[in-house]
């Protein structure tokens, strides 16, 4: 039965729909079944970042009001095979309930291993139901204050909704403002918004070009961590070029 993880963040453009995709690729990769879900109906891109988007005939508004089944709605990655996105669509004026998306998941989640659940920024009726939908929570949040304050709110309301495990992501954190002190480090975040840590994703420039970013370690390491294993992370200061992981816990 897949777990359902749902990433969000409160702040916009700190990379939810980046991770989402880069996890479920990962994950795949290990042979993992994995259904990537877009729920950010306003903005929805995943197809986009995964590129799939010209492939999807349905979507999970499709699926829920009948017009097909909830497996013709899903889009297998031409390039990982156990990797399949399920896209979503502008709702305009119509209401779409997390109960409505939760059936759809569950009718899905005995033939996948894991479904990974794409949010809208904004701690509104698009957080509200994709954070309803999941059993555990990613937090993604860059160094900046403004993304932080966002995720301690959402940190807080996390606590209403049934959740078995928060993590937390740190990403774009750039090595030399690190070095030179000028943001906090994603341990000192982590204390601050009293979240695990469980990712720390450098700012890379060249690779994000294109979303998906194949050979990254940061989301090698956190997927290996979903798989099961310890929380290891890249080495926000030292590393010059390829980057040096620390184990921790
Ligand atoms: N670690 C990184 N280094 C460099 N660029 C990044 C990194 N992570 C994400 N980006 C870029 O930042 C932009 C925003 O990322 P993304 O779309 O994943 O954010 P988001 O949180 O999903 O945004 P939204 O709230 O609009 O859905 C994208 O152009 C993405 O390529
Ligand atoms: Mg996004």
């Amino acid at each position: 039965m897949a777990r359902k993880i749902v990433v969000t963040s409160g702040k916009g453009g700190v990379g939810k729909t980046t991770l989402t995709a880069n996890l479920g690729v990962q994950l795949a990769k290990r042979g993992y079944r994995v259904i990537v879900c877009d729920l950010d109906f306003g903005l929805n891109n995943i197809d986009v970042v995964l590129g799939v988007e010209n492939l999807a005939v349905y979507d999970v508004v499709d699926a829920i009001e009948g017009r097909c089944r909830p497996r013709q709605a899903l889009v297998r990655h031409p390039r990982y095979p156990t990797l399949c996105s399920l896209a979503s669509r502008h709702l305009s004026d119509r209401y779409v309930s997390p109960q409505a998306i939760r059936l759809i998941l569950d009718s899905l989640a005995p033939q996948f291993d894991f479904i990974l659940i794409d949010s809208p920024a904004g701690i509104e009726e698009g957080f509200h139901r994709a954070v309803a939908t999941a059993e555990e929570a990613i937090v993604v949040t860059t160094p900046h204050i403004s993304a932080m304050r966002d995720a301690d709110k959402v940190a807080g309301m996390l606590k209403n909704y049934k959740l078995s495990r928060v993590g937390l992501a740190v990403n774009m954190v750039r090595r030399d403002m690190v070095r030179r002190g000028e943001v906090l480090t994603p341990a000192e975040i982590s204390a601050a918004l009293r979240l695990p840590l469980i990712a720390v994703i450098p700012e890379e420039d060249g690779i994000f070009l294109q979303n998906l970013c194949e050979r990254s370690r940061a989301f090698r390491l956190l997927a290996a961590f979903y798989a099961g294993g310890k929380v290891k992370l890249v080495d926000p200061v030292r590393g010059g070029g390829l980057f040096g992981a620390f184990r921790r816990g």
